[in-house]
């Protein structure tokens, strides 16, 4: 039974239960249909009360019906008979409304939420726009200016900002139904409120106001088409009538839902969703995390200190050096402070989480944590040191986690008594802010040690992917490929400026060369220094990254890097400086510098990403090819659109990937040895998807 109906003396309740979210599949669409025709048909009932069972009220349509036939009732048109219906319904919006769970409210004749509820059109960011009557109804309701941010931006409102915009009428904080049910009592036989479709245009309706919004959407959206497709169906609120403006939405929507950034969006959706549940895993148990120590009160451990301390965890925070610990705690109740200040937190919010975290000056003192998360320096020796003090100071069953970019954590587990809880805890810089965790899997570490890192990732608010040991696990590994790539294709031929413009235009939001100035050319450098003793000497070495750092061209905090920074200006300009550096590089190792292409900087960017990530599946360091599509788009700003580099590569077909990789490697045989994995699927005619 995916939705149950009751009559309560004169009002018809009508509950959506299809867990998990109450989606409008077609069997509850067909059961608010029947419904609604009881209603036609039985005189006694004379109001309507629409809720969700369990925590949501409803997550819109049932997604995983996309790119399938489709089966009436369609939603629009369930929407259209509900909004027409000759009594008064109330929608009692109980927990999340999601598109058409949205929808669905806006064509009720009023709307009551709990205090908890919160309210989005996220349609475009699944790569369509809402279909049933959302960009309609919404512009009508709470004018064009509100609904065209609502609707492009995807973001949800909570109910006391859905209330100030008029989008819900109140706010009930206790028995929302049965408040509910006594609205509807009190609307039984009264004229019934006018539909929103019965309104001309939105109030504020504002032409100039839209073509300024529309450029900025154009920007805003980095080449994802459906924010852009959505403001055109928002526009025919003001330009047609009503049920015109539905048939230009609908079109709208079929345009969307066959393009390929509808097909990568989704895949995006269920692929991160998916990530969090590594196989390996089911049945493990999380052990209970309440107290978190955390070793290093630096940049990466006060941002975990500040992720941990905001959702809900009590911290303790240690450093060995105390201007370093101070330095840390005013970082952290600065950040707090900021949050107030930007609305993201409440002042009491940012109290509660600061009083959280307490300095601690003896490691003796995480002896009581549950989980203990070290981010200090990348040293080995330094490493298996703290966790040889660990595992005598921590308290059984502890989790002990490493938040190292690249060291073998198998060693350090070595090295100490107690391995099974040994496990790496990635965070990406700043940690308070970045999406991405990727827990480590070391060869010894027990399954539940896993599971307590990836619920603790999700308390966190992180899309947490469950990687093997390697140097730079999935992400940092895949991403050297990628870095490699783009310095080659400078000494070749190209300029910074012309890899990070085609590198943007696929969608990155900045191009590999404007991330290094960000991140600082050091970071690179100190990599590079540590990979010296290992590196083969066939694989091809480009010296402008090390000639930028001799020169004291950091990037962005020195005013030069790949590019120059004028005083205050966080965009750089490409300098004549790096251009002469890379000429001599090219000069040097006589390479004879030769017009490169866009589409090849492309291809031989993202084929060396693919042909890497393809190695990492075979190695068992991914389990499944959607991990790592979920670690680009979360950690690496991969357009979601595209559905992250295993999908783009099935959607452009492995073949011309691995076509790509063997022409390539006539010049450069080492960089581009194809993978077995590559070239095997190639001959099964599979995809990355079976993997
Ligand atoms: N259809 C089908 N399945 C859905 C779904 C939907 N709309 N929304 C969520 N699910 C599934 C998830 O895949 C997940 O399944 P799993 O347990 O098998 O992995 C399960 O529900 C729980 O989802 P979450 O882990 O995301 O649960 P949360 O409690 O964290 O979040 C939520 C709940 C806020 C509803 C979140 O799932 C969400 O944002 N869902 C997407 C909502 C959305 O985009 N709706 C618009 C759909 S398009 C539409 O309505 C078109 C219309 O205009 C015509």
């Amino acid at each position: 039974m995916v939705l149950h109906t009751k009559i309560d003396d004169g009002v018809l309740l009508i509950t959506l239960d299809n867990p998990p979210v109450n989606a409008l599949g077609q069997g509850v669409r067909a059961g608010i249909m029947k419904a609604l025709d009881s209603i036609d048909q039985d005189s006694s009932i004379l109001a309507v009360v629409i809720t969700g069972a369990g925590k949501t009220f409803c997550g819109g349509a049932d997604i995983k019906e996309f790119g399938k036939p489709p089966v009436g009732p369609s939603l629009p048109d369930v929407l259209l008979r509900l909004e027409n219906t000759r009594v008064s319904v109330v929608a009692a919006i109980n927990g999340v409304a999601m598109g058409g769970g949205l929808e669905l409210a806006l064509s009720c004749a009023h709307r009551i939420a709990d205090p908890r509820a919160a309210m989005a059109l996220p349609e475009v960011k699944l790569g369509i726009i809402p279909g049933a009557g959302g960009t309609q109804r919404l512009p009508r309701l709470v004018g064009v200016k509100h609904a065209a941010e609502m609707i492009t931006s995807g973001r949800k409102a909570s109910a006391e900002e859905a209330l100030s915009m008029g989008m819900i009428d109140e706010i009930i904080e206790n028995d929302l139904v049965a408040y509910a049910i006594n609205l509807a009592k009190g609307l039984a036989g009264k004229d019934r409120h006018p539909p929103l479709s019965a309104i001309e245009k939105p109030a504020d309706w504002d032409v100039q106001w839209l073509d300024a919004f529309e450029k900025k959407i154009i920007s805003k959206a980095r080449g994802q088409l459906s924010p852009v497709k959505a403001l055109e169906a928002v526009r025919a609120s003001g330009e047609v009538a009503f049920a015109e403006g539905l048939v230009r939405e609908r079109e709208i929507f079929a345009e969307c839902m066959k393009s390929d950034q509808r097909e990568g969006l989704i895949h995006a959706f269920f692929a991160e969703r998916a990530a969090q549940k590594a196989p390996v895993l089911d049945g493990a148990s999380p052990r209970e995390v309440k107290l978190i120590g955390i070793l290093g009160a630096g940049t990466m451990g006060a941002g975990i200190a500040i992720a941990c301390a905001a959702s809900g965890y009590s911290v303790k925070l240690f450093d060995t050096n105390d201007d370093a610990l101070r330095a840390g705690l005013d970082r952290i109740g600065k950040t707090f402070d900021a949050n107030v200040a930007k609305k993201r937190m409440s002042a009491d919010a940012a109290r509660d989480a600061m009083a959280r975290v307490s300095p601690i000056s003896s490691l003796d003192e995480l002896n009581d944590t549950d989980l203990i998360i070290e981010a200090v320096i990348e040293r080995m020796d330094v490493k298996k040191e703290i966790f040889q003090a660990l595992e005598k100071i921590a308290k059984p069953g502890a989790v002990l986690a490493s938040n190292t970019s690249y060291l073998n954590i198998d060693e350090i587990a070595a090295a100490t008594s107690r391995p099974q809880d040994i496990i790496g805890m990635h965070f990406f810089s700043p940690a308070n802010i970045m999406r991405l965790l990727e827990v480590i899997q070391t060869k010894k570490a027990s399954m539940d040690a896993l599971a307590t890192a990836m619920a603790v990732g999700k308390k966190l608010g992180k899309v947490s992917v469950l990687a093997g040991v390697c140097d730079g696990f999935i992400g940092n590994r895949i991403f050297k490929k990628y870095r490699q790539q783009a310095e080659y294709l400078v000494e070749d031929g190209a300029l910074p400026q012309d890899v990070d413009r085609v590198m943007r235009a696929f969608g990155f939001a900045m191009g590999p060369f404007q991330v290094s100035d960000l991140a600082g050319l050091d970071i690179g450098w100190h990599n590079r220094r540590r990979e010296d003793a290992t590196r083969d000497p066939k694989e091809r070495y480009v010296t402008i990254g090390d000639s930028l750092y001799d020169l004291k061209r950091l990037g962005q905090k020195t005013g030069a890097g790949w590019y120059r920074y004028e005083e205050g200006v966080r965009i750089g300009a490409p300098d004549p400086v790096v251009e002469d550096i890379i000429l001599a590089a090219a000069k040097e190792n006589d390479i004879t510098r030769r017009k490169i292409t866009d589409d090849e900087i492309r291809d031989r960017i993202l084929f060396s990403m693919i042909n890497e990530g393809a190695n990492i599946l075979e190695d068992g360091i991914a389990q499944r090819a959607l991990d790592i599509d979920t670690v680009f788009i979360n950690g690496y700003g991969f357009p979601a659109y595209r559905g992250g580099p295993m999908f783009y590569a099935d959607q452009i077909g492995l073949e011309v990937v691995l076509d790509g990789v063997r022409r390539f490697a006539q010049t450069d045989d080492y960089a581009w040895r194809p993978s077995a994995l590559l070239v095997k699927l190639v001959e099964d005619k599979k995809g990355f998807s079976s993997q």
